[in-house]
Order: C-alpha cells, then sequence, then structure tokens
C-alpha cells in the first residue's frame, strides 16, 4: 500500500514527493544561509494550523519574537492569532540547553501530549544540536531519540545550514540527520542571472517515488516558496505507446511465463521521467536479457 501523505505547505514541492511528506516522518531541509528554510518552515506550520492542527516551533537560533516578526513580513499577518490561542507554541532553547531538553523534558512532554497525532513540529535549525555533542556516536543516539520522540505526536520538518563546499552535502554536521530523515531537500542558489536562480532538489524520500529534477523557485511575500517545476518533473502514469507495447509482446514469446509476468509487472511501473536515459525497448531488451 502506498505511504500516506500530508501537504508540505509549500505550492509545487507535493507533486515532486507523491503528493508530500510521509506521515509520522522526519524530514529535512538544507541550504546555505537565506535559501528560505526558515520561510518553507513558516509554510509548513502555517498548513497544519489551517487545517485544524498544532504547531510546534523549535528554535535554537532567533527568539520567538523575532521570527513572529518574520513571518509578519513575509505576508503571514495572522500568526499571532495561533500564538495567541496557544494553537502554535515556540520553545526556545540553545544548543546545549536542547541536550538536557532532549534528554529529560521532551519524554515527558510527549508522554502527557494531549493534542492531535498530527501536529507539526519544526526544528530550526537543527545544526547546533549536533555541534552540542562530540562524539558521533553520541549525535546519532541523540538525533535518533529527538525523531523518534517528535514522530509520536505528528510530522517533523528539521531545517540544517549548508557549510561545506556547495553542492557536495557532505559537511559532517549534515551526514547524520541527513541519514536519519524519511526526506531530504536540497535549497540552492546559483548566482546566475537576476531571477530563478534558486534551485530545490529532492535527494530522498523514503518509501516513495520522487522527481529527480533539480526545480527553480522564488520566494514570494504572501507565498512563501513557490516551485516553478521545470516539465516532465512530476510523478508520470504509465504512458507507454502502442509500438512498444507490440515490441515486447513479440519478444516476451521467447520467455517462460513467469519471467513474462515478471517482466510486463516491471514495465507497468515504467515511465517517461523515471527511465532516464533509457528508452522503453532498449530497457525492455536489458530484462529480457536477464531470462536467457
Ligand atoms: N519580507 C520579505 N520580503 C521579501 N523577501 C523576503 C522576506 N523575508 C525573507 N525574504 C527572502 O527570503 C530569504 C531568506 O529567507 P529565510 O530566512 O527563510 O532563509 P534561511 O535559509 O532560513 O536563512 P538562515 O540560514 O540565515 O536562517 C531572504 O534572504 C529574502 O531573499
Ligand atoms: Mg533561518
Amino acid at each position: 500500500m502506498a505511504v500516506e501523505k500530508v501537504r508540505s505547505g509549500i505550492p509545487g514541492l507535493d507533486n515532486l514527493m507523491d503528493g508530500g511528506f510521509n506521515k509520522n516522518s522526519v524530514n529535512i531541509i538544507i541550504g546555505a544561509a537565506g535559501t528560505g528554510k526558515t520561510t518553507a518552515v513558516f509554510q509548513f506550520l502555517r498548513k497544519g494550523l489551517e487545517e485544524g492542527s498544532e504547531g510546534i516551533y523549535i528554535t535554537l537560533d532567533e527568539t520567538k519574537d523575532q521570527l513572529i516578526r518574520e513571518a509578519i513580513n513575509l505576508g503571514w499577518e495572522g500568526i499571532q492569532d495561533y500564538v495567541d490561542s496557544e494553537r502554535l507554541i515556540f520553545m526556545e532553547a540553545t544548543g546545549s540547553d536542547f541536550l538536557d531538553f532532549i534528554e529529560n523534558e521532551l519524554p515527558d512532554l510527549i508522554g502527557n501530549w494531549e493534542g492531535s497525532t498530527d501536529a507539526r513540529i519544526a526544528i530550526d535549525p537543527l545544526t547546533p544540536v549536533i555541534w552540542a555533542v562530540k562524539e558521533i556516536y553520541r549525535q546519532r543516539e541523540i538525533l535518533s531519540s529527538l525523531f523518534k520522540l517528535t514522530r509520536k505526536i505528528g510530522h517533523v520538518v528539521g531545517t540544517l545550514e549548508e557549510h561545506n563546499t556547495f553542492g557536495t552535502l557532505t559537511g559532517s554536521e549534515s551526514i547524520i540527520p541527513m541519514y536519519l530523515a524519511d526526506s531530504v531537500i536540497y535549497l540552492s542558489y546559483i548566482g546566475l542571472g537576476f531571477s530563478l536562480n534558486r534551485m530545490l532538489r529532492v535527494i530522498k524520500c523514503r518509501s516513495s517515488w520522487h522527481s529527480e529534477a533539480t526545480n527553480p523557485y522564488n520566494i514570494i511575500p504572501g507565498s512563501g516558496i513557490v516551485i516553478h517545476a521545470i516539465e516532465g518533473s512530476g510523478k508520470k502514469v504509465s504512458d507507454i505507446p502502442e509500438d512498444v507495447n507490440a515490441y515486447m509482446d513479440q519478444e516476451l514469446l521467447s520467455l517462460p511465463l513467469e519471467a513474462r509476468n515478471r517482466i510486463r509487472e516491471a514495465v507497468h511501473h515504467m515511465n517517461n521521467t523515471d527511465i532516464g536515459i533509457f528508452n522503453y525497448k532498449e530497457l525492455i531488451r536489458l530484462l529480457i536479457d536477464e531470462y536467457k
């Protein structure tokens, strides 16, 4: 069965991830300074609040007042109402306080949680948590426990600052959270020209199809990050042309029934986007050769 999804709140992103984030999953947004990580977090939380669930914003960097001001400047005037009614909760921490929070306070907080299991939790940025611990195995332990606890009550987004060489995503503070997360979204800019120089790419999404395309996006006040999906980047339904079907029927005749069924099933999953550099006939030929 297909994995259940929740809308990300970022226009254009859900189409690149087969409907959005996986339910009760941990999603990482990684990008350099100013790529729009905090903006994406606002969009994610706002979507949940509009749908009636709760939002928790764990901030390790900016203060609650600063963040509320930024959200308002970006066109989210109604944010204060959610804060006043306590549907949106801010938790301010520094990296080292945060360790204590994860190990001592968070388990109680989750244990006593009376809200939905549909809450949205944002940790922005996650990077200082990793710096607060020296040993790599401890970093993994802390993050793993943070993710396990938070996903119990909802859907999680954590942001990571990209500190390493542009585009390689190998900074030591990024590796562990990227492995542990269910999905990773990479925001970057190439700095060429005047517009459309920001780029978004889905690096991984567990148990789900996702686009492999790199798509331009803009940050638009009132809307936030909006992705301009390049042609063919959304999920395609199977669109095998007639002549390919006829070719397959002909070629499969020489194979035993089991192999024929196996190949038909594989071809059923194919679409123009996913086959990448292959063409259908070439790919079918290679599959058939596996059974010769
Ligand atoms: N009120 C606004 N009007 C127009 N553009 C804005 C506004 N607020 C933010 N932006 C755009 O969004 C960009 C960065 O947004 P954001 O704070 O989400 O990035 P970030 O990735 O969280 O950065 P950092 O790593 O510094 O936390 C700004 O550099 C600016 O281009
Ligand atoms: Mg930020």
